[in-house]
């Protein structure tokens, strides 16, 4: 087995075939009928597109645009709640309950109420204070239909060739998912849709589709990589804020990479002996931690020549219907 985390007990959804871990099960229905609200702001996406980057954008936009919020130190996913972190979560062969651990007990400090045996990531998301700045790699059609109808949807979505990079990395580094085949073994499974959150490409279509209603908003990775001032205007006018021109450009710099990393990793700073409980040492130490490296196209350094075709052929398949807006359409 080339997943030795957890893997243990992936299934297929029928009949849309999501593959996820059997736990989801448990949790299926409160995240389709979880209330969203129309003050809501939910940032979407499969795995390794620029999620935590996005969250950190928009929840600064939101909170803190003058860079002095005192809860600014907390870890980006305490203050924007990643609502099906229970399911994953349950799905952790039992030494590895730490995950996540963190988060709760900075949140359920503010908030004292909760009940520690029904689903603690889906309460911190919803008793998040309003709007409410949640996140989710669940896709649209195992969502709360109310998500669509009400609130504000950002969907990010980024090249397939780097999302493999990124994510084959992100399942090497962290041992939920312990993950110690090859590159082209990862490559393998994401074309198979054999990665959780898969298939990448129903994921996207479904956002896709969806583009031009009012209340979602489409962003490419690379777009913000290329051009963040672009890309936070566009989400200011799609949100409805009102930050002035220094402090957008005060924003790109502390959500910049190099920036964004050095503060996260002091805010997730924990002994040594708890990182070694949920990251392979060794990998951090020869690839990097989480924030790996966000860069546009670094496949190119990463991935074979013959993997670099067989992701492009993939693509071609799946883009056909797609219009040539679509940036990563052949
Ligand atoms: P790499 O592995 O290519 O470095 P997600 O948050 O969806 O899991 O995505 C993680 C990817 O986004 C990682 O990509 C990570 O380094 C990158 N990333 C995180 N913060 C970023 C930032 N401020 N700017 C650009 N990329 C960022």
């Amino acid at each position: 087995e080339q997943f030795r985390g957890n893997r243990v007990g992936t299934i297929r959804l029928d009949p849309d075939g999501w593959f996820l871990t059997s736990p989801f099960t448990n949790f299926a229905n409160k995240y389709f009928e979880f209330k969203f609200k129309p003050t809501d702001i939910v940032i979407v996406t499969y795995p390794k597109c620029g999620t935590t980057w996005t969250q950190e954008i928009v929840w600064t936009m939101v909170y803190n645009p003058n860079l002095d919020h005192p809860r600014a130190v907390l870890p980006v996913n305490a203050r924007c709640p990643f609502m099906e972190l229970d399911f994953l979560r349950q799905s952790l062969p039992k030494p590895f309950l730490k995950p996540g651990k963190f988060l709760y007990d900075t949140f359920s400090h503010m908030h004292p109420n909760l009940n520690p045996d029904d689903g603690i990531f889906l309460q911190m998301a919803e008793h998040a204070e309003d709007p409410r700045i949640i996140k989710s790699h669940l896709p649209f059609s195992l969502l709360s239909p109310s998500l669509l109808q009400n609130s504000k949807v950002i969907y990010v979505v980024r090249d397939p060739k780097d999302v493999a990079v990124s994510y084959c990395h992100h399942s090497r580094l962290f041992k939920v998912q312990d993950f110690t085949g090859t590159n082209s073994d990862f490559v393998d499974h994401f074309i198979n849709d054999t990665l959780m959150y898969s298939p990448f490409w129903k994921h996207v279509q479904e956002a896709w589709d969806l583009r031009n209603q009012s209340n979602v908003h489409f962003i490419f990775y690379e777009d913000m990589k290329a051009d963040p001032k672009t890309e936070i205007l566009l989400l200011q006018k799609f949100l409805n804020l009102n930050l002035n021109e220094s402090q957008i450009d005060n924003i790109i710099h502390y959500t910049s990479f190099d920036v964004m990393k050095k503060r996260e990793e002091k805010n997730l700073m924990r002994s040594e002996e708890e990182m070694a409980e949920i990251s392979n040492v060794e990998v951090e130490k020869k690839d990097g931690g989480f924030f790996r490296k966000g860069i546009s196209g670094d496949y190119k350094n990463k991935l074979s020549s013959e993997d670099i075709e067989k992701l492009s052929k993939w693509t071609k398949e799946n883009t056909q219907e797609m219009e040539s807006d679509f940036k990563y359409k052949i």
